[in-house]
């Protein structure tokens, strides 16, 4: 009942059955999710959902380390992978190396994953020849933030579209286990996911990927930013149900009906000798 979720099984779903990825940032929200997802990520978005920043730029490996640490214990039955934040491996394969052993050592993940193509191609090769899993992550990549010019659909143009496929080529080959596909068209993806032969996992990158993935907070309604990207779906409307409880709450305590008798505690020695 509770097998674990390793890497050759994710890699085994290939054209088969879909692969299912949330993120999660803590412990309560790992319990909830594990046993729906195939894969939870510990996303560098934490940087915008969590922490309230508005690109994932500043978030560091140590606060990466944290989080990953906390979603591994809740975690017992999802394969747990975790994003290198940048600045961690952009000085190249040893720096790369040794963020993701860091990861590795001080939490109990089981791969990592970072942004980009042909510049990150020797990084993955270190870090995978090391015996660490890595995804790799294409089209919108956000800790390129900068230099996009914004969170923006990538690759509508056939150059950049063909740059697109030999980067997911090139990936393959230094050795990532899957590729998470970042708000490019539909059709695009469906090309990338046909050339090769590691499961790609979409987020706005249409129904032909071989798994999907949403940000959590995103994905349940429970988000206080911006109005995600459109290829977000709201599943749910936590928002405003911790809305109406905390409105709930606050007229209680207000009215002075909440704690009630049955939330108190009594004494176990009569209140006159308490008192006395
Ligand atoms: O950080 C993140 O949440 C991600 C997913 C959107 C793929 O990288
Ligand atoms: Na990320």
């Amino acid at each position: 009942q509770f097998k674990p979720i390793r890497v050759p099984d994710i890699v085994g779903r290939k054209g088969g059955r879909k692969i299912v990825m949330l993120t999660a940032y803590d412990f309560t929200m790992a319990t909830l999710l594990d046993s729906h997802a195939d894969i939870l990520l510990v996303g560098d978005t934490l940087g915008c959902v969590v922490q309230g920043h508005d690109t994932t730029l500043k978030v560091t490996l140590e606060q990466m380390i944290y989080h990953a640490g906390m979603v591994s214990r809740g975690a017992r039955q999802a394969l747990v992978v975790v994003d290198l934040p940048f600045g961690t491996y952009q000085q190249g394969p040893p720096q790369a190396l040794q963020a993701a052993l860091r990861l590795l050592k001080e939490s109990d993940v089981s791969a990592v994953k970072l942004e980009g193509g042909g510049r990150v191609c020797d990084s993955v090769r270190a870090i995978s020849a090391a015996g660490i899993p890595v995804v790799a992550h294409l089209g919108l990549t956000p800790q390129s933030f900068h230099v996009l010019g914004g969170n923006k659909v990538q690759a509508r143009e056939s150059q950049a579209a063909a740059q697109l496929l030999r980067d997911a080529r090139a990936l393959e080959e230094a050795g990532a286990f899957a590729l998470v596909l970042e708000a490019i068209p539909g059709e695009l993806a469906g090309e990338v996911s046909r050339c090769i032969g590691i499961p790609t996992i979409g987020i706005g990158a249409g129904p032909d990927c071989d798994g999907q993935v949403l940000v959590i907070n995103d994905m349940v309604g429970f988000n206080a930013g911006p109005a995600p990207m459109r290829f977000n779906k709201e599943f749910g409307a936590v928002r405003e149900v911790i809305d109406q409880a905390a409105t709930a709450f606050a007229r209680e305590v207000r009215a002075g009906t909440f704690p009630a008798r049955e939330n108190t505690y009594e004494a176990a020695i009569p209140s006159g000798v308490a008192a006395g």
